[in-house]
């Protein structure tokens, strides 16, 4: 794996330079201390014995079997935590609120994009869980069997992940603007038995298709047809016409509400596994992170509850991540519904069918809580107040941010325009293989410094280390490490124990640290600033892209001899992928070069899927490189920058860069 010192990533040292001079500080309010859910005595409680805190955590869920044991560590880096309970993930996010008398409480508070409406409580939610659990065990998927699901954020997304997990399944949910293609590479990697989807959902002021995506991912993509998945459930929203493969597909609407509505919630295992998720990695497979049910329930409801300072009978949540990604998983499914937590579930985009939508959305439901991404922050910047003050956002007391290092300018943004100079700001520092919130300020507990995630949480180890895994000590900068195991932690990679191992454990081995792949700073406090990836993996709009995944997409057109992408940074998305290509002479000799650009980044969008699509293509004719034949991507990240490029004396041929340079002027 290419590592690079943060300090040599230019920007990360730009971050540095901000951070340098930045010595805000905001306490919290003195009714917000009184009332909050985190105390001080959280530190106190974990760094007396930490296993005894996070059994504590633990046995706030419910236990069919209670657990005797805490970690067993014995064969890292395969921890196995509370391994002798045995418990049902959502008996504990449905079944258990109804049976202490909060059934009619909303759990969910859905808005559709064209405005329509439909409120969710427990009892409705649980009553659908069950039916549909039913119909799932009709269709023979059982325990360990693999279901994707592939939806828009309907109120039935929730139930089919709850409904896979209730009868110990495991879901594999792909976010739905991904291609057929990509959709196809993870059913056949998790070998899933049935999909579940929908006809199409809105996005944008039109309904997107995603059922025509399912059946072109199951037929033949070139290496046959798909042979694991028996059938596709499909639930009618978006009203677009759809094909029907007879004793395949069947309608939602035909065979749930049918169904019998009594389902008992089975125990199983706190190791079962709950839920495989792909994520970009520095190759072009992306890796199946796996998670099981135990340890992963008690860190997303605690930091849930912690974190965002969860009332469940007074506020109203809203993490505004599609259950594609992670913190959809985690904020949006699982740590919210443990807690009983009443919460906003919106369906479509920011800014449709108008720019102050979120904010109108804000106003509508009196959202208390909103946890978004630093790109929606610097976009809404980018517009202007004047749109989010059209709206009354008084309601906020509690704002948090996520997927990527939020600026400091940004994070005064949405401190005074959409907290009105009061909420403190969460930024909360986590991954996919975390599995929920590991650094992160404490609301009512810790002073909020802008730009800064601050601290790692109660119970959570973390430390910043030079290449040789040695602490850097206050003030410097080096390489983010989980130094113990926590209750969220990946179990692994999916059939490939090898690669989880070598990506996230041999760097460190001799110290048995996690490597998370961030380059990090520690300030004169002591404070963690994080500073992006110091691998090939990019980070665009919070969303995780590699770099060799684009590539490969590139290079499979017809056109393309080689490519090289970075992650050039950018105002808005944080990073923005930038492609140099070179394109073969015989396609040249035939075809025109214009429109080519286009025409490839039409081709990643349909490949990967939209977010991936390159923000700019260069064509060249080289391609940087060392001795070794390795791209130099430093050097294509300086041109797409608009910088005077570095240093080239480690390149095979040293004047290729004044030759890349004059061509994409
Ligand atoms: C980045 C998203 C700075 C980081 C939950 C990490 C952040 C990657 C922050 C994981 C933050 C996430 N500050 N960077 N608060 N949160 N990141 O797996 O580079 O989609 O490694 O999980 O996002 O992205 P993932």
């Amino acid at each position: 794996m290419s590592t690079q010192t943060p300090s040599s990533n230019p920007a990360a040292t730009s971050q540095i330079d901000h951070l340098l001079d930045e010595t805000r500080r905001f306490a919290p309010t003195a009714e917000f201390a009184d009332n909050a859910v985190a105390t001080a005595e959280l530190y106190e409680e974990a760094t007396a014995d930490r296993e005894a805190f996070w059994a504590d955590q633990a046995r706030a869920l419910h236990w069919h079997k209670p657990f005797t044991e805490v970690l067993d560590w014995s064969n890292p880096p395969f921890a196995r935590w509370f391994a002798d309970g045995e418990l049902n993930v959502a008996y504990n996010c449905l079944d258990r609120h109804v049976e202490a008398g909060d059934g009619d409480r909303v759990a969910l508070l859905w808005e559709g994009e064209p405005g329509d409406e439909r409120r969710v409580t427990y009892a409705e939610l649980t009553d659908e869980v069950k039916r549909l659990a039913n119909v799932l065990e009709g269709l023979g998927v059982g325990e360990g069997d693999r279901v994707a699901i592939y939806m828009p954020m309907i109120p039935e997304a929730v139930a089919a992940m709850l409904a896979v997990v209730r009868i110990g399944a495991i879901h594999s949910v792909v976010f739905g603007g991904f291609s057929a293609d990509s959709l196809r590479a993870r059913i056949d990697d998790a070998g899933a038995k049935l999909v579940i989807t929908a006809d199409g959902g809105y996005r944008k002021g039109k309904v997107s298709p995603l059922k025509p995506a399912v059946d072109l991912a199951l037929g033949d993509r070139g290496s046959g047809v798909q042979e694991t998945v028996e059938h596709v459930l499909v639930v009618k929203r978006g009203g677009n016409e759809v094909e029907w493969t007879e004793g395949r597909d069947l309608w939602w609407h035909d065979v749930v509400p049918q169904a019998s509505g009594e389902h008992e919630a089975q125990p199983f295992p706190a190791e079962n596994p709950l839920f495989i998720l792909y994520t970009s990695g520095t190759t072009g497979k992306p890796k199946g992170i796996l998670h099981t049910s135990g340890g992963y329930l008690t860190q997303s409801a605690f930091t849930n509850r912690v974190v965002h300072d969860i009332h469940p009978e007074t506020d109203v949540y809203w993490c505004t991540a599609d259950i594609g990604w992670v913190t959809g998983h985690t904020y949006v499914t699982y740590g919210p519904l443990a807690n009983g937590a009443t919460q906003v579930l919106y369906e479509g985009t920011p800014d449709a069918p108008h720019p102050g939508r979120w904010w109108e959305i804000v106003q509508k439901y009196g959202v208390t809580i909103l946890y978004t991404a630093p790109t929606a922050i610097r976009s809404f910047m980018k517009l202007g107040r004047a749109i989010p003050k059209k709206f009354d956002l008084s309601s906020l007391r509690l704002l948090g941010s996520v997927g990527e290092p939020i600026n400091p300018e940004a994070w005064m943004w949405y401190r005074k325009i959409i907290g009105g100079k009061t909420a403190p700001i969460v930024d909360t520092w986590w991954q996919t293989e975390t599995g929920s919130i590991m650094i992160s300020a404490l609301p009512g507990v810790t002073e909020t410094k802008p730009g800064s995630a601050q601290v790692p949480l109660p119970g959570i180890a973390i430390d910043v280390v030079d290449e040789d895994g040695t602490h850097v000590g206050n003030g410097n900068g080096g390489l983010l490490v989980v130094t113990e195991p926590w209750p969220s932690m990946l179990r692994g990679i999916w059939g490939d124990p090898e690669r989880f191992v070598e990506t996230y454990w041999e760097k460190f081995q001799k110290q048995g640290y996690y490597f998370a792949g961030d380059g990090a700073r520690l300030d004169d406090d002591g404070d963690v600033w994080l500073l992006g990836r110091v691998d090939d993996v990019m980070n665009v709009s919070g969303h995780r892209l590699s770099t060799t995944e684009i590539e490969s997409a590139l290079v499979g057109n017809e056109a393309v001899a080689e490519a090289a992408v970075v992650g050039a940074s950018d105002e808005t998305t944080g990073q923005a992928v930038v492609a140099f290509v070179i394109i073969k002479q015989s396609y040249l000799d035939e075809h025109p070069v214009e429109g080519l650009g286009q025409t490839l980044r039409q081709w990643v969008g349909e490949q990967i899927g939209p977010i991936a699509r390159p923000r700019d293509i260069y064509i060249v004719g080289e391609l940087p490189k060392t001795r070794s034949g390795k791209i130099m991507r430093r050097l294509l990240r300086d041109v797409a920058e608009g910088r005077e490029v570095g240093d080239t004396t480690t390149l095979a041929d040293t004047a290729v860069m004044s030759v890349i340079s004059a061509q994409i002027k």
